[in-house]
């Protein structure tokens, strides 16, 4: 099985973007944190980063057929993107949302996600960490779903 990690605007600046609320960990740190995880769970990944909507869109477009679901970190996309969360559904991609922050505890316009409803879950304000959580998550479902 394979998973895809997808991230969207200003997670390549992670390790020094505002590390009070996203921690010290870059995106590599991330991804490379996941590789043992995903190897004990006994699924690949692909991960993507990308600052556009459309270079977001476009991969998940890409990835129809290869992957068998996705974990999400939309950033600021989350909160506004019509088109990202109409890509998820067109492709019918299972997806697990991720924020590093508690997107529920800050300011009222981070508060709703347009993904949430279409997502299988979502875990925030575990910060780094929270990507393994929801790779378990993910393939726990997929899993029992058979
Ligand atoms: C984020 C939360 C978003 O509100 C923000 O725009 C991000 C990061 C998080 O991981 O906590 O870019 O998705």
């Amino acid at each position: 099985m394979i998973i895809g990690v997808l991230n969207g605007p200003n997670l390549n600046l992670l390790g020094t973007r505002e590390p009070s609320i996203y921690g010290t960990a870059s995106l590599s740190d991330i991804l490379a944190g996941l590789v043992p995880v995903a190897e004990s769970l006994g699924v690949e990944l692909r991960d993507y980063q990308a600052n556009g909507e459309g270079q977001l869109i476009d991969q998940l477009h890409a990835w129809r057929g290869v992957v068998s679901g996705v974990v999400v970190n939309a950033g600021a996309y989350t909160h506004t993107s019509l088109a990202l969360r109409d890509a998820l559904t067109a492709t019918a991609l299972p997806f697990v949302e991720v924020h590093l922050s508690n997107i529920h505890a800050r300011e009222p316009e981070r508060r709703h996600s347009m993904l949430a409803s279409a997502s299988l879950g979502m875990v925030c304000g575990f910060g780094a960490h929270g990507y393994e959580f929801a790779l378990r998550g993910l393939i726990h479902t997929l899993r029992s779903r058979g």
